[in-house]
């Protein structure tokens, strides 16, 4: 049993102890030193933070707490929506077209496997980087809504009684899906490499390069043609639990995106040197190949015009979200003067926080709930 008098407790300043590697932040696991000095708002950092990362107080990204807080209250649960006209229309022959149905399991193949990839991402690359606790607080809660998303996805196809088999392979046996996978891995199976660390100029930057990876190409460009293509078939009344899925998953997905900027951003301010005319052309190249791979599986998930959709919107779209993102992060637009064929998709995406359009939502968290223990 453990003695408390046995326990001598470690009276070394705050920042003396060992650090993970050099240059690079701490991690949270640090030796705990007695009676260090407390936390200064002004010793915090992005990355490369020394100091106490337990400590969430006092904050200094405020806007990244604000992003964990309305995340808490736009809480929802993939079962509170009913699949049972999916179903009906799912089961009668005559009820969609070929085309249709390629469309939807396509994007269900894509996507429940993309939201395990960012899970990991999180969990592997980005997290052990991103020294700042009130940061890591989204980061937490981020991961949380990427499982409810692949959840959200299985409950789909296990109410549509599609072959699993099918659906979940569709990462290693349809090309402009496994094209899409192959590229962002690059970005997490550099960063997850444990004898990776920041602190040098070429780990930031790839760390930057990471981020942009994922929530600028990933989360902001590989996830928008599903969006257009299933949340057009709840505008025309088609599939509306499918759609209405994909709606919550829209909505935390531009927070995600919107976190993924001001993260980004927010290295920049405390590394310009990072961002170097280099590492800039470097990083359009990347959306530009993120654009291609994106056009190349709008083209494959929709060989014909549908749904009042056709290639030719989305190679016109894919240019406009990537100049949008490219501005959102100080890139040169890479396509001037591409004009959005889906300004429907806009109202989506700039989505007010109080705006009420999901009309149909069983429970409102935000009221909070009594609990029962019995
Ligand atoms: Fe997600
Ligand atoms: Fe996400």
């Amino acid at each position: 049993m453990l003695n408390f008098e046995d326990f001598t407790p470690t009276q070394s300043p705050a920042g003396t102890k060992a650090q993970p590697g050099a240059g690079s932040g701490a991690t949270g696991l640090e030796e705990i030193s007695f009676n260090a000095n407390r936390v200064r708002v002004d010793e915090k950092k992005i990355i490369n933070c020394r100091a106490d990362l337990n400590q969430l107080v006092p904050f200094k990204y405020e806007w990244a707490w604000q992003k964990y807080l309305d995340a808490c209250a736009n809480h929802w649960m993939p079962q509170e929506v009913s699949m049972s006209r999916d179903i009906a229309l799912w089961k009668d022959p005559n009820g969609l077209t070929e085309d249709e149905r390629r469309i939807i399991k396509r994007n269900l193949g894509f996507f429940v496997t993309a939201d395990s990839l960012v899970a990991n991402n999180l969990v592997f690359a980005i997290y052990r980087h991103i020294t700042n606790p009130e940061c890591r607080q989204y980061l937490l809660r981020q991961a949380f809504e990427e499982a409810l998303h692949t959840h959200a996805y299985q409950y789909v196809v296990e109410s549509l009684g599609l072959d699993e088999g099918e659906i979940f392979n569709m990462y290693r046996e349809i090309p402009s899906i496994h094209d899409k996978d192959v590229f962002q891995l690059q970005f997490t199976s550099e960063l997850a490499d444990p004898n990776f660390n920041t602190g040098t100029f070429e780990t930031d930057q790839r760390l930057l390069r990471n981020l942009i990876g994922y929530y600028i190409i990933m989360e902001g460009l590989f996830f928008y043609v599903g969006f257009v293509q299933m949340l057009s078939f709840g505008r025309q009344n088609k599939m509306t639990g499918a759609s209405e899925e994909f709606q919550y998953i829209l909505r935390d997905e531009s927070m995600h995106l919107n976190f993924g900027v001001d993260v980004i951003n927010q290295i920049k301010i405390e590394n310009p040197h990072l961002w170097t005319p280099e590492f800039q052309k470097e990083l359009s190249e990347l959306i530009q190949q993120g654009v291609e791979l994106e056009y190349r599986y709008a083209i494959d998930s929709m060989p014909r015009g549908v749904l009042g959709l056709n290639v030719s919107m989305f190679h016109d779209y894919l240019r406009f979200v990537a100049n949008r993102r490219c501005k959102q992060i100080g890139l040169t637009e890479q396509y001037p003067g591409v004009m959005n064929p889906f300004p429907w998709m806009s109202e989506m995406l700039d989505l007010k926080k109080e705006k009420n359009f999901f009309e149909t939502r069983v429970i409102d968290y935000q009221t909070g709930g009594a609990l029962s223990w019995d």
